[in-house]
């Protein structure tokens, strides 16, 4: 294929091309990037995940249960660990407790862990935090706590325990024991038992730092938030309420989550934003549409308290520290308002509860909800859940979001699809991913079991297709982006982990690659489309340099594609940097956690013009490329 570039002539592109899009998926959140190593700290629940001392089991015979005091900790967390020594003789006199199982387990290494807990009732004597193998025993590392609890409060007790070596795995345990002859009362309760390692930026109650950093490696520019499904909520009792997400983590009661799970909400609205500040990330905030995942949704004349409460949540993130929520905002810690720019109303509004559901959406809940925030933050840009492609009219002045999960065929189909959007079309791509074989059953059968290298070749395509399409298409994520190994509501994600281990898929590599250098405008390219194997797009960045990425794909058959690109005003003997990736498998190879390979090949070479500024080289089937010429 010969490819000319022309030196102007393009689009400014889009300043947020690719992002992220989080919710509390796949224990995504807690056990997740979320740092928090106890599970089931704070004895939360619902009616849909009842209160229980899952997690935590007795040590030398002390009796567990769960009790509600009459001085709870708080009202959000009104249930707590009820500890007393037991029937058993072992725990008459000596050292009784309790201990964590984690979230799968504790990575546990010569580093420091920040934890606390609150405790009521009379002890006299020290409390012992420790984390150990829960094969062998081994203690790797304790730490004495004096105690100074008292039976009429609440006593939040602090401590920093530092391991003296590293675990040689994660099947390892939190305990924290004390002496049952220094109780003065019948027994001891406990809430909000919490032990943090390092995190990302060193952020109190942050992120773990490996998923953190492999997200930055991604180069996003966004993070959608929070939710996804999430955010609907599986029923309108139980939505995700901004509000019970803030403040202390004494004050969030957590909720039942959409996918089957209790959550803490301790990875709140703050920490999201924080995560955005930490990460130089647009915030692309989704607020509740009054649809929940169930399909219910509010009446028109019922809406007022739902856009009511999305003001007031606006106002906590824009509000000046002068307005009502400005100032609660300002009480925890951040007297500045973030700069939101982009807020979507609902998630996939087309989609739980239709068509009544999505008529309602499109007749007054996007309309009422749009006007109400444009009225009070003019400058922000909103964003409606569907896209021009879910059967509805976008006005002008809104971006849509469009959510494709296809199968690689779709994404080479479909490489034109956005070619007649205009800029009256603005759209969003908050949610994509490769999820089905090609030719398989679709949604009727289940998701594809990991990213897998046909699959993130589509995806590549799709990321070309949206680079050309921008600032049209405002920006991409991939979704969901995060699965822990352990428990997982859904299988095709960005990246995978357990409690000490992170493994980038194949689509990791992929988007790395393709988002790795910023373009800040396209170039026109002749031919300008793509050739029935290979599908490409070439920009200029902010130094100058020139750009060419490209994927090789046929549906048919295997094809090799020579290459040949001539960037306009680039002379022969000038130096090019090509990037290529290929899979070592083959289209169904993929990265497995459990075996830890990769079947990515990254080759980098230093590529010099011919003649006439002309690089060359072969793309193989199923690869993915990106040439970078030159810069300031
Ligand atoms: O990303 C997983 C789910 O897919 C999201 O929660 C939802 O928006 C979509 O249907």
């Amino acid at each position: 294929v010969d490819i000319s570039v022309a030196s102007s002539g393009g689009n400014t592109t889009s300043k947020i091309p690719f992002g992220l899009m989080h919710e509390d998926i796949n224990n995504a959140g807690d056990g997740g990037i979320y740092a928090e190593l106890i599970r089931n700290r704070a004895f939360q629940g619902s009616s849909r995940y009842p209160v229980s001392t899952s997690h935590w089991t007795p040590i030398n015979g002390a009796a567990l249960s769960i009790a509600k005091l009459s001085t709870p900790l708080s009202q959000a967390l009104p249930s707590n660990l009820h500890v007393t020594p037991g029937n058993s003789s072992n725990s008459s006199s000596g050292t009784i407790g309790f201990a964590n199982d984690g979230f799968w387990g504790f990575d546990v290494r010569k580093q420091e862990y920040k934890g606390s807990f609150y405790v009521f009732g009379a002890y006299e004597g020290k409390f012992t935090a420790s984390l150990q193998s829960a094969l062998t025993n081994e203690t790797f590392g304790s730490v004495d706590i004096p105690s100074e609890s008292s039976n009429s409060e609440w006593i939040q007790h602090n401590f920093t325990l530092v391991p003296t070596k590293d675990a040689p795995n994660s099947n390892n345990t939190f305990a924290l024991t004390f002496s049952s002859s220094g109780l003065t009362s019948t027994a001891l309760d406990f809430n909000l038992i919490s032990l943090f390692p390092p995190t990302y930026k060193n952020r109190t109650n942050g992120l773990r730092p490996d998923i953190a950093e492999a997200l930055v490696g991604l180069n996003p520019k966004f993070l959608r938030f929070p939710g996804g499904n999430a955010l609907e909520g599986p029923d309108l009792k139980n939505p995700w309420r901004w509000n019970e997400t803030i403040g202390p983590l004494k004050d969030r009661p957590g909720r039942p989550g959409t996918w089957g799970y209790q959550t803490s909400d301790g990875l709140g609205l703050v920490e999201y934003f924080e995560w955005c500040d930490d990460m130089e990330l647009e915030p692309i905030l989704a607020i509740h549409s009054g649809l929940a995942l169930d399909g219910a949704y509010i009446s028109e004349l019922a809406l007022t308290p739902w856009i009511q409460d999305a003001l007031n949540e606006l106002e906590f993130v824009l509000g000046p520290a002068t307005t009502p929520y400005g100032r609660l905002r300002a009480s925890l810690g951040h007297p500045t308002p973030w700069a939101l720019k982009y807020v979507e109303i609902g998630n996939e509004d087309w989609l739980a509860g239709a068509p009544s559901a999505y008529d309602a959406y499109r007749n007054y809940r996007f309309p009422l909800f749009r006007s109400a925030i444009e009225a009070a933050y003019p400058d922000i840009q909103i964003i409606a859940s569907p896209s021009v492609f879910d059967n509805m009219t976008i006005p002008v002045g809104v971006v849509g979001d469009y959510h494709p999960y296809r199968e690689p065929d779709a994404f080479y189909n479909e490489f034109g699809k956005f070619d007649n959007l205009t800029t009256e079309n603005l759209t969003l791509v908050g949610e994509f991913a490769s999820v089905h074989t090609n030719g398989g059953a679709g949604w009727d059968a289940d998701l594809h079991p990991f990213p897998w290298w046909i699959g993130s070749i589509g995806e590549a395509i799709f990321m070309i297709a949206t680079t050309r399409a921008s600032p049209t298409i405002i920006g991409a994520t991939y979704a969901p982006i995060l699965r822990n190994m352990n428990r997982w509501q859904w299988s095709s994600c960005i990246l995978e982990f357990s409690a000490s281990k992170t493994t980038l898929s194949t689509s990791w590599y992929v988007f790395n690659l393709i988002a790795r250098t910023d373009i800040t405008a396209t170039l026109p390219t002749t031919p300008s489309g793509n050739t029935s194997s290979l599908f490409f797009v070439a920009g200029e960045t902010a130094d100058g340099a020139r750009v060419f990425k490209a994927a090789n794909y046929n549906t048919t058959d295997s094809v090799d594609t020579p290459v040949r690109v001539g960037f306009e005003g680039v002379e022969g003997g000038r130096k090019g940097t090509l990037t290529v990736l290929t899979g070592k498998e083959g289209p169904w190879g993929f990265n497995d956690p459990a075996v830890g390979n990769n079947v990515v090949v990254e080759r980098v070479t230093d590529l010099v013009a011919g003649e006439g500024g002309v690089f060359e080289w072969v793309m193989p089937e199923l690869s993915v490329a990106e040439l970078v010429v030159g810069g300031e």
